[in-house]
Formats: C-alpha cells, structure tokens, sequence
C-alpha cells in the first residue's frame, strides 16, 4: 500500500505535509508545552474542574439534509457521524459514547479520524475501548473510518478487530433497494497530505456521492469532483471558545466558514463536527462536543 509507506516516512521523521505545499516539523510538543501553562491557570482559577466536566457532555445533533439527486431508495436515510473521539482523553469515555450512541436508530456510521490523544507513541490502549464502541455501533449497511493526524498507519492492521471498515484513498458503494451511493475516504490531509488523496476524490458514474476527510481542507477538490456531501471534523469547533463560540485557536489554515456545522462549497454540501472528544487538555467552553444523526432526504 503506496499510502501506507508514504504516511511511515511522513510519521517517522515527523514532519507535517500540507495541501498549501507547506512542509514542517510538528509544533505539537511546544503546543503542549504552552497547554501545560494554560492547564496550570485553570487549575488554580477552578475553571479546569468545569472545562472537564464540559468535555464530558455530549449533544447529540439531528441534522437533515435534501438532496434532489439522492436515489430514492435512500430518502430517509441516516448517517451517524463520530469525528475526533479521542477516546484515551478522559478516563471511561467510550462508557460514555455508548450511553448515547445505544438507543440511536442509524443504518451506516462514518468515523472521520482521530482515535487517540497524542499523535504519536503507542495506540495499542485504544484498541480495546474502540472494540467494544464498536459493538454498539449496529449500522446495517457497515461502519466506515479515515485516519486523521493523530492517527498512525499502523492502526490500518487492527480495522477489522475494531468492526470498523478503513478508507484511505478509496471508495465503497453502499446498495441498497438495488440503487447505490459512494462513499470515499481519503487520507488525512491537514498532517500526511499527498496527490493520491486527491486523485481519490475522481470518481465519476453515482447519482449522489460522500466524502469522508478529517478535515476540510479537500472541500474545493471534492466539490469540483462532484460531490454531494463533505463530512469531516479536526477542528473541535474551537474545543476553547470565547463566550460567542469564536475558537481561541482554530486548528485550520483557511476558511472560518469550516470551523463547525454546516457549510457550503458550489453544490456540494458540508458538514464540519465539533468532535466528540477533546486533544491538548481535556477541557472544553462554549463549544459542546457532538454525536451528529443526518438523515438524508430527496
Ligand atoms: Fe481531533
């Protein structure tokens, strides 16, 4: 797998490849230097105590969406969509994910990256949580994931123990009453951009298409390839946001119109989640973490 040894290298050396062309070393460890100092802050301001308690709480978010082309086999259609779980962020939170996935009524699930805190060292504590996530996770027509930047390549050997379907640069149709749709997952491009994430999204030959990213920074390539839907996360919304929900840090390099929610690029309709979990520190203002429901409708 070409992705595979093009994201090692990327890994190894640690330097973050950008879609801008923008090659550098990850600031990562001075980032967290800096959190540290703001942890201590909150700490000794009693606001650490209600960010934790924030990050703990998570909304689920019904969203439908229309769409004139989608096949009518699939109007009513439903997408659980889980970015940024992070899962190894506060102790027991996969306990708290399946608390509120397990009454939800959905018939795929689309994981847009980020499964762990850190973005490197080992992965191996996550497997187990992420095991048994996913045996909640009852999605008749299959559970989809991408790699996000905090993601190794390494974890693509443990997609089926996780229940979980990887897509890295690739597609699978979904079928249903006969008709279909596409579903393509690219590879993260905010860290381990290459040309093969974008030669992915040139798929021609469905009425109604979905991209998966971890972040939004392939909006512009998968609208211009006609996609229909853009799902993605990475930002957090902000995860720290003033009392107006504007990020203090915004963890993207353009668009503040893909910070969070819903968005718009041409025809092709996006969608950016606050994330489930949190990265840095486990603490979140003004910036509720998300489940989100899409119900597709023609
Ligand atoms: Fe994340």
């Amino acid at each position: 797998m070409i992705w595979a040894v093009n994201r090692s290298v990327m890994e190894n050396i640690g330097f973050a490849l950008r879609k801008s062309g923008r090659k550098s070393k990850s600031h990562w460890n001075l980032f967290l230097s800096l959190l540290r100092i703001f942890s201590f802050f909150l700490k000794i301001t009693g606001y650490y105590k209600k960010g934790y308690g924030n990050a703990k709480s998570i909304a689920v978010n019904e969203l439908t969406l229309k769409f004139p082309n989608l096949p009518a086999a699939f109007n009513g259609f439903r997408i659980l969509h889980l970015s940024d779980l992070h899962i190894d962020s506060i102790p027991g939170f996969a306990a708290l994910i399946i608390q509120k996935v397990n009454h939800l009524k959905f018939d795929t699930c689309l994981l847009t990256g980020d499964y762990r805190r850190d973005i490197n060292g080992s992965f191996s504590h996550i497997l187990k949580p992420l095991h048994i996530l996913s045996n909640y996770i009852r999605a008749s027509y299959g559970t989809f994931a991408v790699l996000g930047n905090h993601d190794s390549y390494l974890m693509a050997r443990y997609e089926h123990e996780s229940g979980m379907e990887l897509l890295v640069n690739e597609s699978v149709e979904i079928i249903k009453d006969g008709q279909k749709i596409l579903i393509t997952g690219t590879d993260d491009p905010f860290s381990f951009y290459t040309e093969s994430a974008l030669l992915s999204l040139e798929t021609k030959g469905y009425d109604f298409k979905v991209a998966m990213v971890h972040s939004p920074e392939l909006a512009n390539a998968a609208a211009r390839n006609k996609y229909d839907l853009y799902l993605c996360g990475h930002t957090h919304g902000g995860q720290i946001c003033l009392k107006e929900g504007i990020p203090i840090i915004s963890h993207q390099f353009e668009g503040k119109q893909f910070n969070h929610g819903k968005w718009k690029v041409g025809q092709m309709t996006g969608y950016t989640s606050k994330g489930v979990g949190v990265s840095g520190m486990p603490v979140r203002f003004n910036c509720e973490a998300e489940i989100t429901v899409i119900t597709l409708i023609n």
